[in-house]
């Protein structure tokens, strides 16, 4: 059977970015689980704001039409999404709303979402760990029709999460990662 492979996006840019932590803490646990993990920076997919004008005058940048290769290019997604003003920030759904328009040969417009299984995560230093930025999240992808595994980590207190090696060390939080791990693992083997 070939490797399953699973790419995560951390949805921040920020020099110390508790997303960007949890997103390396859970791409450890899936290379544990024998999983192929791509962890890309969308500072390397640097994206104008979404202009339909600017669309019909370029076409999609190449940028997102790169992006949603990558993402084609495995079985599984991870988003890892910080929380803004209660839902996501304006980096995360701009590449989405690009990747979104992104039409490939043979293919239909925004197949790359219909074709792959998505799981989301959030880290917030507050209590409620970004979880109204999940649900932000959910309804962006399943608006876009993708395949959103039920299991998700809103992690609370992030600054206080982490064990000394970066590991989580609150056993709720650990137990929330390995459904979600597991979780993505099952529904990205049904896309292989
Ligand atoms: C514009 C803005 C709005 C924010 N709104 C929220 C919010 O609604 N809920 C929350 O938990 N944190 C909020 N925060 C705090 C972020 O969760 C915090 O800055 C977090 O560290 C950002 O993620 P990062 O560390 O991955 O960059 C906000 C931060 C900014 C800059």
């Amino acid at each position: 059977m070939a490797e399953l492979k699973i790419l995560v996006i951390p949805g921040s840019l920020r020099t110390g970015s508790l997303n960007a932590k949890l997103a390396a803490a859970i791409a450890h646990e899936l290379v544990v689980a024998g999983i192929a993990v791509t962890r890309i920076s969308l500072a390397d997919f640097p994206l104008p704001i979404y202009d339909a004008d600017l669309q019909a005058k370029s076409g999609v940048p190449k940028n997102a039409v790169n992006l949603k290769r990558m993402m084609g290019a495995h079985h599984g997604v991870l988003i890892v999404t910080p929380e803004y003003n209660a839902s996501v920030p304006a980096l995360v759904k701009n590449a989405i709303d690009w990747v979104s328009r992104v039409q490939d040969a043979h293919e239909t417009r925004g197949q790359v979402f219909r074709d792959r299984a998505f799981a989301i995560a959030a880290a917030s230093g507050g209590r409620l760990g970004g979880s109204r930025a999940l649900s932000a999240l959910r309804l962006i992808l399943t608006a876009c029709h993708a395949t959103i595994i039920p299991n998700q980590l809103a992690l609370s207190f992030a600054e206080e999460a982490y064990d000394d090696r970066d590991r989580l060390k609150r056993a709720e939080d650990i137990e929330a990662l390995n459904a979600m791990v597991r979780q993505l693992i099952e529904f990205s083997q049904r896309m292989m």
